[in-house]
């Protein structure tokens, strides 16, 4: 391995850490307003930076968060005390990482309502100046929609072109892909079907990723676990869940890559936790060769996010909540959270 690689493979392995995951924390300014506005505070840049610093100064959080993705604004961004923000990471041992995708955008010649993820015109050039500010991992986020004749093969092989093509990127730039291919969890489908086109989307991104180069000792892969569609009345309990999702790892997934950590994709706080900790057991009855993680957006900001409520005041309380949902899902990725 060139030693550049092997650089990579370490800071892969560290965001995988025993006890430690990731923490999503990149909502683009629209995503992040939708957040803000559940809580009745305006959108400005003032009010982004003082949610996100609250989060970044948790103390005690770095035992279990290992890397925080970040958007453009806060990699750039300070606090309010002047110190960059990347530096209240560094400082306690976790490392930036940045999204570097542009969104996903309808798909010229998809099924209704399929999607792209755009962004690649001048990544190279935007890597490199990211990992000179400080980003040691990025994250690119492709968007599978299952519904009636979706997805289209055509929407798989697009997307996992695209996440091949920014893996290399950033493998030559020196900061560790996480290679998200994201089936959303909306919709009246089976977890059946959930199972089959979250195995034929992976098949495909690491079909991609191999024809690509890709060292996949280098990449952590950011799924979705295999569930029920969230409007199925009768969904399938964790249980189920972990077997089917680490079922379709066990076809699809390089042994040689460190580490998977699943997105939340919206599911309720017990959800996100249960089925994390049930996926953790499965993996270790069936000696899985990778770590088994987490990179949650709202699995683990939506209750700090509700105790802070934009008031300086609630700073605490909204620090102890992160701490407690950083706890907590540690615990399930290390299998031991039905024990707490
Ligand atoms: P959720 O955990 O909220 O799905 O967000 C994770 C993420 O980064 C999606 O790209």
């Amino acid at each position: 391995m060139a030693s550049n690689l092997s650089e990579l493979a370490a800071t892969a392995n560290a965001l995988v850490a025993p006890a430690k995951g990731i923490l999503a924390a990149d909502e683009s300014t629209g995503t992040i307003g939708n957040r803000l506005k559940s809580i009745n505070v305006e959108n400005t840049e003032p009010a982004r930076r003082a949610y996100r610093e609250m989060l970044f100064r948790t103390e005690g959080a770095a035992n279990y968060v290992s890397g925080v993705i970040l958007f453009d604004e806060t990699l750039r961004q300070a606090a309010a005390d002047e110190t960059p923000m990347v530096n209240l990471l560094t400082d306690q041992g976790i490392i930036p990482g940045i999204k570097v995708d542009a969104g996903a955008k309808s798909l010229a010649g998809g099924a209704n309502g399929e999607l792209v993820t755009e962004g690649l015109d001048g990544l190279r050039e935007r890597l490199a100046e990211y990992r000179q500010i400080g980003a040691r991992f990025a994250k690119w986020r492709a968007v599978i929609t299952i519904g009636d004749g979706m997805p289209t093969s055509t929407c798989i092989e697009v997307n996992a072109h695209a996440l091949a093509r920014y893996a290399a990127l950033c493998q030559e730039a020196g900061l560790v892909p996480i290679v998200e291919p994201e089936v959303l969890m909306d919709g009246g489908h089976s977890i059946e079907r959930a199972e089959e086109v979250t195995e034929a989307t992976l098949r495909e991104v690491f079909r991609q990723l191999a024809a690509q180069n890709v060292d996949p000792e280098a990449i952590l892969l950011k799924p979705n676990m295999v569930v029920s569609g969230y409007d199925q009345s009768n969904r399938a309990g964790a249980a189920d869940v972990a077997e089917r999702t680490v079922r379709v790892f066990q076809h699809t997934v390089p042994a040689s890559m460190p580490g998977i950590v699943f997105l939340s994709g919206g599911q309720n706080d017990e959800d996100a936790i249960v089925n994390l900790q049930a996926i953790a057991e499965r993996g270790i009855a069936v000696k899985a060769p990778w770590q088994i993680s987490y990179s949650y957006g709202r699995g683990l900001q939506a209750a700090p996010l509700k105790a802070w409520g934009g008031k300086p005041e609630n700073v605490p309380a909204a620090q102890a909540a992160f701490l407690e949902r950083c706890r907590l899902t540690s615990a399930a990725r290390e299998a031991t959270y039905s024990a707490n």
